[in-house]
């Protein structure tokens, strides 16, 4: 697994020899307790942002989080229910450490039940393009065309955890999954049947409205995710929604997510009265991310003023890195499609932006965090860096800056 390194050991081996060799901070909150791990760090369940891509959170990036003494979660939104039995059992063969599996549970596709599938699983994206809006496939063709862009070849595959959920559900209970983490929609339903095998269950939130009733569904945990996160996101900014949805959610723990990408922003949550963090763009900037090396370029150039929400990606609100599709969409004149559709027509627009390696009209999900990110580096780095900040913080710099008394 990872580049191997002069020594012969690959880069997730060099640190964890490394950090071995330390003395290691200590920085333990009652969420190390819940889920049995050293630093309330989790990184996010990060899927792929459209169809054709690879996960942002594959099981590299898990192994590598929870071997550091964080939690990594696998990003299973997009695999089928085959795919994520095996890359469950993948991140098993590589640690004993808690991990987490995060799929999406929008309550309607949870409602309307799993896709039964006859005959082939996958079709290619550019049939399923020509069932779209003719306005919007118009659209799409007339850019194809002007910009000189290459076909479409991504293949859609039918049996995915967002279009199965129940199974891909049913897979997480029997492979006994540490955590089991909600990225849309209330895991209420399924938390009786998770505690039961053993397992945790943590469902995310843009609201305290929505952390209120996660909360009051069951839930072990629940995230906060502020406006400034990437992927799905709300209205609220981090600093106004984390007090009060640890407010919402008590007794229930809640961790915060929405722009951390350092020791402060941790040292931040917890100040609040958050039990950890979840935290994504950093993540996604890691070495063992599943971003094509075009999307990690994207982050690292990124200042903060350049990401925005849209529409545009997936039908709900998302934030991505800026770039030229946004410009392009906006003339277009065009109302985005409901979720889920609006993915297809996304999807295949940006692999052909992607083929023709047209840099500027390609950006990831990514937080507002982005513009402090200044470099990619193993994902144990990042952990080990922002523990080692957040403790600096906690036990030094805030009581030589800060005078306070009863
Ligand atoms: C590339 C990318 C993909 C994401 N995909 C998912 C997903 O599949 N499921 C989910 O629960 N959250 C997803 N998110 C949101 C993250 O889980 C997390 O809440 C968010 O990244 C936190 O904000 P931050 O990016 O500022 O750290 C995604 C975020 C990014 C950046």
């Amino acid at each position: 697994m990872g580049k191997s390194t002069a020594t012969g050991f690959s880069l997730m081996e060099t640190h964890k020899i490394k950090w071995n060799n330390m003395k290691r901070p200590v920085l333990r909150t009652k969420l190390c307790d819940l889920l049995g791990i050293e630093y309330p760090i989790l990184s996010a369940g990060m899927g792929p942002s459209l169809v054709g891509e690879r996960t942002s959170a594959p099981a590299e990036l898990v192994v590598a989080v929870s071997e550091a003494g964080g939690l990594g979660v696998l990003g299973a939104a997009g695999y089928t229910i085959d795919e994520m039995r095996e890359a469950i059992r993948e991140i098993k063969k590589q640690t004993d450490k808690p991990f987490g599996v995060d799929i999406l549970l929008p309550s309607q596709t949870v409602a309307n039940g799993d896709l039964v599938i006859e005959g082939a699983h996958e079709i290619p994206l550019r049939e399923v393009l020509k069932t779209l809006p003719e306005a919007h496939y118009n659209w799409m063709m007339k850019i194809k065309e002007e910009m000189r862009l290459p076909d479409i070849d991504v293949m859609i595959k039918l049996g995915t955890s967002l279009t199965r959920p129940h199974a891909a559900i049913k897979v997480c209970i029997e492979e006994k999954v540490p955590l089991f983490c909600s990225g849309l929609g209330n895991p209420g339903f399924m938390v009786a049947d998770a505690h039961a095998a053993g397992m945790k269950v943590l469902g995310i939130s843009g609201n305290t409205r929505n952390a209120r009733r996660i909360a009051q569904s069951g839930a072990d945990l629940v995230v906060a995710q502020g406006h400034e996160g990437g992927g799905h996101t709300g209205r609220i900014g981090s600093m106004a929604l984390w007090p009060q949805a640890v407010d919402a959610a008590a007794p229930t723990p809640v961790l915060a997510a929405g722009g951390i990408g350092d020791g402060r922003g941790v040292a931040a949550a917890l100040a609040v009265g958050c039990v950890g963090v979840w935290v994504g763009t950093r993540f996604l900037a890691s070495v063992e991310s599943g971003a094509l090396e075009i999307q990690k370029e994207a982050i690292l150039k990124a200042t903060d003023e350049d990401t925005r929400r849209t529409y545009i990606y997936t039908g709900k609100t998302s934030r991505a890195t800026y770039n030229r599709f946004h410009d392009l969409w906006e003339t277009s004149g065009l109302d985005p499609l409901p979720f889920p559709t609006q993915i297809l027509l996304a999807s295949g627009i940006v692999e052909m932006f992607t083929k023709a390696n047209k840099a500027q009209y390609v950006g990831p999900f990514a937080g507002q965090i982005s513009g402090l990110i200044k470099e990619v580096k193993p994902a144990a780095e990042i952990l080990m860096d922002m523990v080692t900040q957040a403790v600096d913080i906690l036990t030094t710099t805030l009581m030589e800056n800060v005078v306070a008394k009863t």
